[in-house]
């Protein structure tokens, strides 16, 4: 087993035992924080981020599903300069922290009432941007951008829930206030402590 591997089955352990306490989804990912935070932060869990294959194309690498608890983690390793949509999670928490690279996350005020279908009035509201080890957590519905930086960037991605083939998310389009309805990023199943691919 790889260094890597045994943190991320640690973390999955932690993970467990701070869930079976608690019932409530907001403060489980607010208790998960700290231990994904420490996860991003391992140098053996960067390194073996540097020869994960893109997911260029809107899909994301699946490192695992939960059995007991039905959350999800994934991998997301984008080109330099990635233009990322807008978007939400739908009823998922996530929480989102980058291994390698700098991204920049946008987040976004809703600003109509939501009465008309398929409409949505949004505004810029903030932008972090972040390097390894930077952590974020994104509540249901909240509206976001995660936008790439000059180097490939890689983020681990812990989902509350599966929601890709069960439950529909947003895009915002900015230019026309139009909203579509979409199924997350196509799963690429994908095992931690796999050896880097062979110069040819
Ligand atoms: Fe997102």
């Amino acid at each position: 087993m790889s260094a890597a591997q045994a943190l991320f089955e640690r973390f999955i352990t932690d993970v467990h035992a701070v869930w079976a306490q608690e019932s409530d989804m907001g403060k489980r990912m607010e208790r998960t924080r700290p231990l994904f935070e420490k996860l991003v932060r391992e140098p053996a869990m960067q390194a073996e981020s540097a020869h994960w294959p893109s997911t260029e194309g809107h899909k994301n690498l699946l490192l695992h599903t939960d059995a007991e608890y039905g959350f999800i983690i994934n991998a997301v390793v984008r080109a330099p300069h990635r233009k990322g949509s807008v978007h939400d999670h739908s009823t998922a928490w996530v929480l989102y922290g980058l291994l390698a690279g700098t991204e920049s996350l946008e987040r976004y005020d809703r600003l109509d009432d939501g009465s008309k279908p398929d409409y949505a009035e949004v505004r810029l509201a903030s932008v972090t941007t972040g390097g390894a080890g930077q952590v974020d957590l994104v509540p249901p519905y909240n509206i976001h951008a995660e936008q790439g930086g000059p180097d490939r960037s890689v983020a681990l991605i812990f989902r509350s829930e599966r929601l890709v083939g069960r439950v529909l998310q947003h895009g915002y389009n900015l230019a026309d206030n139009s909203v579509i309805q979409r199924y997350g990023p196509t799963q690429i199943p994908y095992a931690l402590g796999q050896d880097a691919p062979q110069a040819a």
